[in-house]
């Protein structure tokens, strides 16, 4: 297959998106400025709603610039010590609001043998989609979820150097799939990027995050914790586990979306390729990711039920806020597309 690179544009950085809030405000200010000027105190993250829009944009535009950064803002910022008190502050609000809503969960083998059940009554956002999904709403759920997918794997990259031995050697292989297994046209961040060509969706990096709900700020938004703390690496398997375990059913009835409305042929592709690759990754990931890494370390399983869990809860609440909106007919995005 000859290189296609390069395809569509997805652009080195992002933009800064606009605030909303005093927190996101006070964050995009200090970005403007030089390194080392006024970022929002810890404190004023206290009282914050943990789930709601203002928490959630300044997290992200925090992990943000451990990715790709923002166009004209300094690199520096990355490791501001001012800056990092603050994104201390509000993973705190927003994991001890995730700890509260998922407490008693599961034993990790139960959390996993939960997810391998499917819904009786189907009643998910691929469900939707497959059976009555009309195309303005694979476009915004394409442009919600392009928040990830356009960084997709990244944050999992992360955990590579906190894991040893079967756990390291399988979880790799999972990523290296991931990541196009060497061949840059297959990277499924570019396969995504392909998708909303398709889909007739812009792809340049961060378009979307104006439009995109607080919900889905917050399901990146845990990933990037979870990857960025060493602390958390049980709890980034889980979420690793989660994804890969869910992701071929959901796939399949998305693929079938992507067809029955004539979308186009690389957003079938895309998840036309989580069909299959997904189903393997699942395996991989049940008996040698999450089986290494008990076996290596027997004390991460709560924190690698943490992981599902959570994830779990928070995907649930952006399936809720996109159902909800598309059953009244509305709109799930903050902005018309
Ligand atoms: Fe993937
Ligand atoms: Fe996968």
């Amino acid at each position: 297959m000859p290189d296609r690179i390069p395809g569509p544009e997805t652009s080195p950085e992002g933009e800064l998106p606009g605030a909303r809030g005093e927190l996101s405000q006070g964050v995009l200010d200090a970005l403007r400025g030089p390194t080392g000027g006024p970022a929002p105190q810890p404190r004023e993250a206290r009282d914050a709603d943990p789930f709601g829009d203002d928490l959630q944009l300044a997290l992200y535009l925090c992990y943000e610039l451990h990715y790709r950064g923002f166009r004209g803002i300094d690199a520096a910022w990355e490791w501001d010590p001012g800056l990092l008190g603050l994104r201390a502050a509000l993973e705190r609000r927003f994991l001890e609001a995730l700890r509260e809503r998922t407490a008693g969960h599961l034993d990790v083998h139960d959390a996993l043998d939960e997810l391998l059940v499917e819904p009786v009554d189907g009643t998910g956002v691929s469900y939707f989609l497959k059976d009555e999904g009309q195309l303005w709403q694979l476009r915004e759920y394409a442009a919600q979820r392009s928040l990830y997918h356009l960084k997709e794997a990244d944050p999992h990259a992360w955990v590579i150097p906190r894991l040893r031995g079967r756990a390291k050697a399988a979880f790799v292989a999972v990523e290296f799939d991931e990541f196009g297994g060497g061949r840059a046209e297959r990277v499924h961040a570019r396969l995504f990027a392909d998708l909303m060509a398709d889909l007739g969706l812009d792809t340049t990096y961060g378009r979307y995050v104006d439009a995109a709900s607080a919900e889905m700020l917050a399901v990146v938004n845990l990933m990037s914790l979870l990857g960025l703390h060493r602390a958390h690496r049980g709890a980034l398997v889980g979420h690793f586990a989660t994804v890969e375990v869910t992701s071929s059913p959901g796939s399949r009835r998305l693929a079938e979306a992507m067809r029955r409305t004539g979308a186009g042929p690389a957003a079938e592709h895309f998840y036309a390729e989580h069909v299959t690759a997904d189903a393997v990754h699942e395996q991989i990931v049940r008996r040698d990711v999450i089986g290494g890494l008990l076996a290596d370390e027997p004390s991460l399983a709560p924190d690698i039920a943490f992981g599902i869990a959570a994830t779990t809860w928070l995907e649930d609440r952006l399936g809720d806020r996109l159902l909800a909106a598309w059953r009244s007919g509305s709109t799930s995005l903050r902005a018309q597309l």
